[in-house]
């Protein structure tokens, strides 16, 4: 089968679409990387062409031996539906989890994404807290969470409960809560350490003045996922607009009421006043 036509790389291609259609990929801004199933690897192996082994920067002993599609460093998402050969690596990953090499793509040349090392730590970190269900990684750069961190406190509670407030399905949709991390140079080891930390504990990791990163089993939850609190962040940039202070909110007794219905534990650190 060619690998465009495969449902996995389709799925891949068509997020890429919907994220720029959101206003999140602005030139090369934004990245996504997806772990392919071994069946999924099966369908399209004989089309691999292996280049070079490269160093990724950083180490993933438990993605030894895994496949990924990454879009390239430097790729403009809006591209990749028109000439995916171009603008995504089908890539393997060494048994030693240090070097990668492209298998497909980057027919012009090119590397993965710049954050490739935060994406692989971050999958590295989900495979293993998941049990292996998550398989997707999205970083975007959506305004209204970036605005945000200009004017909350970086803080995992304070972002956490706004976003909660501003939608009831909110608290269903990330029970866990999201992590904010504090500005830093970003396409490194120490900011792909600093996200994966995060991840540990949350699906969503904010790097303030930057964008997002979100985890989840599939594409369809993981977009969802990132417009979710997008959205959520988008109401409460319209609420401070208007004033800074909520006349009525979605209290922490609500809160409490609507995970004992939705049957979700919510992040228990953030549901005191
Ligand atoms: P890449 O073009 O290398 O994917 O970088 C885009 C980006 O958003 C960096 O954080
Ligand atoms: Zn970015």
């Amino acid at each position: 089968m060619r690998i465009v036509d495969a449902e996995f790389v389709r799925e891949f291609i068509r997020l890429t679409d919907d994220g720029y259609r959101k206003g999140w990929h602005e030139r090369n801004g934004g990245n996504l990387t997806y772990r392919v199933r071994p069946e999924e690897v099966d369908i399209v192996r004989s089309r691999f062409i292996p280049r070079e082994w490269q160093p990724i920067g950083v180490t993933v002993k438990n993605l030894a031996g895994e496949f990924f599609i990454a879009t390239g460093s430097g790729k403009f998402l809006r591209n990749v539906s028109v000439a995916p050969e171009d603008n995504i690596a089908f890539t393997e990953i060494d048994e030693k989890g240090e070097n990668y090499r492209i298998v497909w793509g980057m027919d012009n040349g090119g590397t993965p994404t710049s954050e490739f090392p935060s994406h692989l730590m971050n999958h590295s970190v989900k495979k293993e807290v998941t049990n292996g269900e998550h398989h997707v990684i999205y970083h975007a750069h959506p305004p209204n969470i970036i605005a945000l961190t200009y004017v909350l406190p970086l803080e995992d509670k304070v972002f956490t409960r706004e976003l909660w407030e501003m939608a009831t399905e909110c608290p269903v949709v990330f029970p866990q809560g999201v992590g904010v991390l504090g500005w830093m140079v970003p396409g490194r080891g120490e900011i792909a350490k600093a996200t994966s930390e995060l991840m540990k504990k949350y699906n969503v990791a904010i790097w303030a003045h930057h964008g997002m990163f979100c985890s989840g089993r599939d594409f369809d939850a993981t977009f969802g996922l990132m417009d979710t609190v997008e959205k959520s962040a988008e109401i409460l940039v319209k609420v401070l607009s208007m004033t800074d202070h909520k006349r009525q909110t979605i209290t922490t007794q609500n809160l409490k009421d609507l995970a004992k219905a939705f049957g979700v534990r919510l992040n228990e650190a953030f549901l005191e006043d």
